[in-house]
């Protein structure tokens, strides 16, 4: 009822057009076909509502919006607010999707679809966005925000969620960046802005300063600590921990899923002689080295990679607010600033964008998680704690890193497409 700014705070809806008819596609009908909730967010900037396309730029193949169409599935897809804008900085996008989700549960019986089975999609911002839409649904945290908005009273969970490559935790990304990538210092940064509309990407090459080393030391040294303090278990009964050096089981986790992703490649034919982190004898993948795999795919920020000590990142701007551009998030990067008299975000608003601080039982069961395996956005620690994380709960978590994949989503729509059936039917 009281959007500030209706560039983003809008929806798009799609029905397909047999519904009108009465039609059923692949056994859906208008009442009971799943509504597919994708965001466009991207870097934490103003995201606008989708739209099919049947040659999307870059790939040439129909986006998730006109896969989902084919499909049976209503489409929902809402913008957001971003942090570039002074009324976009956080918690803004995520009190508009749940806004949005409000609106499709408050108006189901009047509109085609099922909204007791949405699916949220997203990318890396987008992504850490849906899985935030998963695990936060109706926690009271964000009433005031909602109310203040004029969302409509409903609940806003949702029932599966899809993340590519989310960039959530951000309370702890720092020091899982330096985990994964302290000792490599040379980098390919890529600076992202917003042009027309559409995220833009850079690469800017440099080495790492002294000050910057010292500053991955101090973060590398933090997280261990974290992951025990979480005191998760794998698939099989494994507690995750790390030592003060950073090895141990947790480590031993991510270079199985690397193994596992490395097998899969080699199962399709894929050349990986020149992966020199990989032992792999007689067609079978031995051994992936994490420290070994890091040197190899390089890093592409510097410490800290987001808690930016003179408040540069797009993470300082999404936590500023109306009147402060930019904050600090992090006690490290407020000790360490670079800025005299920088400010800090409150501790509830940093907690309020973090999938993992609302992980519970209840709420959404079904997740689909993938990281690529050479996507140095953020460490593969991140969506690693998540999948473990919401694995510990009793959630469904399809989790996996593509071979050859770096920083992106959609790219495996048939995929993801058979995992939203086989959920939701
Ligand atoms: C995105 C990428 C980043 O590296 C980041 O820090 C935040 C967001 C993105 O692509 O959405």
């Amino acid at each position: 009822m009281k959007p500030t700014d209706t560039r983003y705070q809008i929806m798009n809806v799609y029905i397909p057009e047999a519904y009108f008819q009465g039609g059923s596609v692949n056994g859906f009908t208008k009442d009971t076909a799943p509504i597919f909730f994708p965001n466009n967010v991207g870097g934490y900037m103003p995201g606008e509502a989708g739209q099919p396309e049947t040659d999307s730029p870059g790939s040439g193949k129909p986006n998730a919006i006109a896969v989902a169409l084919s499909q049976g599935y209503v489409v929902a897809s809402a913008g957001a607010r971003g942090r570039t804008e002074a009324n976009g900085r956080a918690p803004a996008a995520i009190v508009d999707l749940k806004a949005a989700v409000r609106y499709l549960k408050a108006n189901d019986a009047q509109m085609a679809g099922n909204a007791g089975k949405i699916i949220s999609n997203g990318t890396s911002a987008g992504g850490a966005l849906s899985a935030l839409l998963g695990t936060s649904g109706n926690a009271p945290e964000y009433a005031p925000y909602l109310r203040a908005l004029g969302a409509a009273n409903a609940t806003d969970d949702v029932f599966a969620v899809s993340a590519y490559c989310p960039i959530t935790n951000l309370e702890h990304a720092d020091a899982a960046y330096e985990w994964q990538f302290n000792g490599v210092n040379d980098y390919e940064k890529i600076d992202i802005a917003m042009l027309d509309y559409h995220v833009q990407r850079k690469t800017v090459r440099g080495t790492q300063t002294a000050e910057q080393i010292r500053l991955s030391d101090g973060l590398k040294k933090l997280f261990p600590a974290y992951v025990n303090s979480l005191k998760l278990k794998n698939a099989q009964g494994v507690l995750m921990t790390l030592d003060k050096n950073g090895n141990g089981s947790f480590k031993a986790q991510i270079e199985s899923m690397l193994a596992q992703s490395a097998q899969k490649a080699l199962g399709e034919g894929k050349d990986l002689s020149g992966q020199t982190w990989l032992t792999i004898e007689n067609g079978k993948v031995k051994a992936a080295d994490f420290s070994a795999y890091a040197q190899f795919v390089g890093r592409q920020k510097t410490a800290p990679a987001f808690d930016g000590v003179d408040l540069s990142t797009g993470e300082n701007n999404l936590f500023g607010d109306a009147q402060t551009q930019a904050k600090h998030f992090t006690a490290f990067s407020a000790q360490n600033s670079t800025i005299s008299g920088a400010q800090t975000a409150d501790a509830a608003t940093v907690r309020i964008m973090n999938a993992m601080n609302f992980i519970k039982q209840g709420g959404t069961q079904h997740y689909r998680i993938r990281a690529g395996e050479n996507d140095r956005d953020t460490s593969l620690a991140v969506s690693q704690l998540l999948a473990l994380n919401l694995q510990a709960h009793g959630k469904n978590v399809d989790y996996a890193l593509p071979w050859g994949v770096g920083h992106s989503g959609d790219y495996d729509l048939d995929e993801l497409f058979a995992w939203m059936q086989s959920v939701a039917v």
